[in-house]
């Protein structure tokens, strides 16, 4: 009797300690590992992408449950390494059966941009109707004066008649902005500009090429354009590719080289482009953010983040277990 009264109280103790412990500070970038945010909690925020505001970084990107689809989450930052949960940004509709975005839709690939001169946010995403798989094939935006929202729904559609799967939105330096789309059951890759307030597409719209490619990734770095892609093999990783062009309505050309080095250079690592970070203020830094899906449990699925070698024939970016920010600052012979 006394043991069991003894070992409830030492069980009662640990779970204590467990629960009040403060959660750990990450001083570095663990790539394919957990990442827990500020409450202890998987960072869910798959298919997303990053934004700087007034000395934060918000990271957007999608809330998934098992399999299910449950919005856009957004996090806070100012290191890159710790992220504070913000906010659900955008909530699907458990109200209104009409709704484009009720539950049960599926919202992937949120990409967020900051328009100047609404002084709005604008959050576009791939977005699939309730019940139809992948078949409606369309994108969609939401809007909120606030970064950390709530965004309101505004219109979804196939930008130019055209499908629209995996996307994402890219801003110049001139302020014209653009999405980049996989149409025509993913075969071809196409760009459409954005409207001045950034809600809707112009009719200004080109295939850029017919690879049958998705999961499309934008940087600018001296004058030129790269697009990094993957293939289109579900949720199962395959081989990325590299598109560089001087005129982002030009022809992009592909590298005979692959971006990707080192361990599982073959399958992206593991993983499935979704964005590249410039890092704020710095010229020369950007960040690959891939997502290594788990599709048995998609809000385990884990991020690869690793920075992009700018030094090498054309850029790439090297395989690294682990790697801080200072490795921006190595000489290129440690790198
Ligand atoms: C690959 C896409 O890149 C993901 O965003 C998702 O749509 C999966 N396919 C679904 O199989």
């Amino acid at each position: 009797m006394k043991t069991s009264i003894l070992v409830a109280i030492s069980f009662v103790i640990a779970i204590g300690t467990a629960i009040a412990q403060p959660v750990s500070t990450n001083n570095q970038f663990l790539p394919g590992q957990k990442l827990l945010d500020n409450q202890g909690n998987f960072v869910n925020a798959h298919g997303g992408a990053v934004i700087f505001q007034d000395g934060k970084y918000y990271w957007f990107g999608e809330k998934r449950g098992t399999s299910a689809s449950e919005g856009v989450n957004v996090y806070s930052s100012t290191d890159l390494c710790n992220w504070k949960f913000e906010a659900l940004a955008l909530a699907p509709v458990s109200t209104d059966t009409n709704s484009e975005i009720e539950e049960g839709c599926v919202m992937e690939r949120p990409k967020i941009i900051y328009n100047q001169a609404t002084k709005q946010y604008v959050l576009w995403f791939h977005l699939e109707l309730k019940g139809q798989g992948y078949a409606a094939a369309r994108v969609a935006v939401a809007v909120s004066n606030q970064i950390t929202g709530p965004y309101q729904f505004v219109r979804s559609f196939r930008p130019n008649g055209n499908m629209s799967r995996d996307m994402t939105i890219f801003q110049d330096d001139d302020g014209l902005a653009y999405l980049i789309y996989s149409s025509r059951e993913n075969y071809d890759l196409r760009i459409t500009q954005l409207t001045d307030d950034y809600l809707s597409v112009t009719t200004k719209d080109k295939m850029l090429f017919s690879n049958h490619r998705e999961a499309p990734a934008v940087f600018k770095h001296n004058n030129l354009y790269y697009l990094i892609t993957s293939g289109c093999t579900g949720w199962q990783p395959n081989k990325a590719s590299l598109h560089a062009t001087k005129n982002i309505w030009g022809d992009w050309v592909e590298s005979t080289l692959n971006p990707m080095r080192g361990l599982e250079w073959d399958k992206t690592f593991g993983g499935q482009s979704t964005y590249v970070l410039p890092v704020q203020g710095k010229k020369d830094q950007f960040i690959f953010i891939a997502d290594k899906w788990n599709s048995r449990n998609l809000k385990d699925s884990r991020y690869i983040w690793l920075p992009i070698q700018l030094h090498t024939e054309i850029p790439t970016v090297q395989w690294m277990e682990n790697w801080n920010m200072n490795w921006f600052q190595q000489p290129v012979s440690k790198h």
